[in-house]
């Protein structure tokens, strides 16, 4: 079967109340979390995706038990380090950095060696970010030129560590408070801010974690050694998913959408901020808190007088997975739009600063680029007039689904071929089937 899809029209006025999948961050870290509880954990409404059944398969390895009852996974913990693992255990985390990353924290007190792969999008990835606090802890990994595969074998003499998390990437905090977990006395922890699900986890779980908070960094200190109850977690949906609809639905002409029980945690609205500041409409309905995580209906109507952003940078790692769609906003909003500081950008799936660059240039917008900082020149009557194809690079889901709403949302007398739509399976399977719900004509 083609892994392409055509787009040839813009879609048409909707008007909607939408599901998106649910959170993939958080699905990650239940499942992660409930293979070191005590007893059985019951998780509802889990995003089945490729990245989080590649968790569930990376735990069943490690000897944790995990079943599928009525939509619900039960999992059945041993505590702390309660893997049981055979001689030569392969683990496979396919495209997941937050995976592989994470499950390296798990493993700094095994007594057997773990070998971590990936797929090639992931080979290509940096791990030098985590395994260097990780040897500090004193666990011992291998691995040939700080990328996958990698080989871990814990340590019993483990130590905690003092730990400086500059970049605001939550996989660093978060793999480091994994591990702190299995190791004697006080892990700190100074991070730029960035998504907080894990802390919102282990406090939800009493586990001891105490977190103050300035206006750059989070201080984290977890005391490692005590052992947590199993727990029940049913996961809200993704912000990051519900991005594409958000934004396809600001593009559009006279259309509206309410995307329901959507994850409003403060560290992940970057996108929310953004857009407002951008003149668009976008509200937040039936505010709920559900074990320290903060849920609500997002309602957002198209958007005519879009205006240009001066964004600033420290509202980057809150956005992180969502500025490719940004961008798109940019692109249409009149007056000029800054983004700075965007490195990050580049250390995802594939080289999404790049990436997006060359797309806009592709559509007809013009871009400037000083090394991390980018300015996006928009055009209110962006429209694409000619063939544009996106070549399979890397395996990266965001950019396959960005593509997407670009052409649905600009496309006038051109056509826009968009390869790997399987790279959807990742994050957010239903991506197409809910575009084409919504009337998107996609071949
Ligand atoms: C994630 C953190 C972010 C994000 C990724 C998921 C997480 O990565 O891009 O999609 O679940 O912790 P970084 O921590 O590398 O910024």
């Amino acid at each position: 079967m083609s892994d392409q899809v055509k787009i040839l029209e813009r879609i048409n006025p909707f008007k909607k109340t939408i599901t998106v999948t649910s959170d993939k961050s958080i699905s990650i870290r239940a499942i992660l979390l409930a293979s070191q509880a005590i007893g059985v954990s019951t998780l509802s409404n889990i995003l089945e995706s490729e990245d989080v059944l590649n968790t569930i398969k990376s735990i069943k390895q490690l000897g944790i038990e995990c079943k599928k009852i009525d939509n619900q996974y039960k999992i059945l913990g041993y505590g702390l380090n309660g893997f049981n693992i055979s001689k030569n255990t392969k683990i496979y985390t396919g495209n997941s950095g937050t995976l592989a990353r994470l499950i390296l924290g798990l493993l700094v007190k095994t007594n057997k060696i773990v070998k971590l792969t990936g797929d090639k999008s992931l080979s290509r990835r940096d791990f030098s970010r985590v395994t260097k606090p990780l040897k500090k802890f004193g666990a011992n990994i291998k691995s040939k030129k700080n990328s996958l595969p990698i080989e871990i074998l814990g340590s019993e003499f483990l130590r905690p560590i003092n730990y400086f998390e500059k970049r605001g990437s939550a996989q660093c905090k978060s793999t480091v408070m994994l591990a702190a977990l299995h190791t004697p006395g006080i892990t700190k922890i100074k991070a730029v801010k960035s998504r907080d699900h894990t802390e919102r986890m282990f406090k939800s779980f009493k586990l001891p974690i105490k977190v103050r908070s300035n206006k750059n960094f989070d201080l984290i200190e977890v005391k490692g050694l005590k052992q947590f109850d199993a727990f029940d977690y049913v996961v809200p949906g993704d912000i990051s998913s519900s991005a594409f609809f958000i934004v396809l639905t600001i593009l559009s002409k006279n259309s509206k959408i309410k995307i329901q029980n959507v994850n409003i945690n403060k560290s992940r609205i970057g996108i929310i901020k953004i857009l407002r500041k951008m003149n668009c409409n976008i509200k937040l309905e039936n505010r709920k808190i559900y074990k320290g995580e903060e849920t609500a209906d997002i309602v957002v109507e198209s958007s005519k007088n879009i205006k240009g952003i001066n964004c600033p940078a420290n509202i980057n790692s809150s956005a992180i997975d969502e500025f490719l769609v940004i961008f798109l906003v940019a692109a249409k909003a009149k007056g000029t739009s800054y983004f700075k500081n965007l490195g990050e950008l580049n250390k995802k799936e594939s080289p999404r600063l790049d990436i997006a660059i060359n797309f806009l240039k592709l559509i007809g917008v013009m871009v400037k680029r000083k090394k991390n900082d980018i300015r996006i020149f928009g055009n209110p009557n962006l429209k694409i007039n000619n063939t544009i194809h996106v070549k399979k690079f890397l395996k990266d889901h965001r950019v396959f689904m960005m593509s997407c709403i670009a052409a649905l949302s600009f496309v006038e007398d051109g056509k826009v071929i968009i390869e790997d739509k399987d790279s959807i399976n990742t994050s957010f399977p239903t991506f197409l089937k809910l575009l084409k719900d919504l009337g998107a004509k996609i071949n």
